[in-house]
C-alpha cells in the first residue's frame, strides 16, 4: 500500500469529470486500498478519486469514530433526497483548514458498486448523508467551496495560494542546504 498525493484547491485538477469503473480488477482493489490508507493518514471522514488524480467514480468514506468502518462506493448514484435540508459546517482534505456551512438534502438514499462490482443501497443521515454527497461532488469535478459566495471562495483561493509558495519556497531552502 501507499500513500497517495491529494490535490489541493484551486488545482484545476478537481473539476475534471471522474468516469464509470468497468472493470473489478486488482488494479481497482489495489486504488481502494491507497485511497483508504491516505484517508486514514490525512485524516479525514472521506476521499474521492478525483482528489489523488484517478478520474474514475470511487469513494472511500469511514464516519465512524473507531476509524474501522471502512465504506466503498464505486459509481455511485443517489436515488432518493430528503426535502428536508441541513447545515453542515463541512470541510475537504483539498481544502486544508477550511471548514464552512453547506445546505444539503438531510437523509439520502444511494446505490452503489462495491469493490467487486455488486450493487447496493445504503440510506444515509447525518454526517454519513453530508459525506457521500460531499464526495459525489468531487467526482463531478465539484468543490464544498463552490457553494459558498464568490467573495469567500476568493479568499480561500488567495489563502492557499500563498499558503502554497510559502511551502514550495521552504521546499526550496531545504534542497538549497543539502
Ligand atoms: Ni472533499
Amino acid at each position: 500500500m501507499s500513500l497517495l498525493n491529494i490535490l489541493r484547491y484551486p488545482d484545476p485538477r478537481l473539476h475534471k469529470t471522474a468516469q464509470l469503473v468497468t472493470v473489478f480488477d486488482a488494479r481497482l482493489k489495489q486504488l481502494v486500498a491507497d485511497m483508504a490508507e491516505t484517508m486514514y493518514d490525512a485524516p479525514g471522514v472521506g476521499l474521492a478519486a478525483t482528489q489523488v488524480d484517478v478520474h474514475r467514480q470511487v469513494i472511500v468514506i469511514d464516519v465512524s469514530e473507531t476509524r474501522d468502518e471502512l465504506r466503498v462506493f464505486i459509481n455511485p448514484e443517489i436515488v432518493w433526497a430528503s426535502e428536508e435540508k441541513r447545515l453542515y459546517d463541512e470541510g475537504c482534505l483539498s481544502v486544508p483548514g477550511i471548514y464552512d456551512g453547506v445546505e444539503r438534502p438531510a437523509r439520502v438514499r444511494a446505490r452503489a458498486l462495491d469493490v467487486e462490482g455488486k450493487p447496493f443501497e445504503v440510506e444515509a443521515d447525518g454526517l454519513l448523508a453530508v459525506c457521500i454527497q460531499h464526495e459525489m461532488d468531487h467526482l463531478k469535478g465539484k468543490v464544498f467551496v463552490e457553494y459558498l459566495s464568490p467573495l469567500k471562495r476568493n479568499r480561500i483561493k488567495t489563502k492557499l495560494l500563498k499558503e502554497e509558495r510559502e511551502l514550495a519556497r521552504s521546499r526550496e531552502k531545504v534542497s538549497a542546504t543539502r
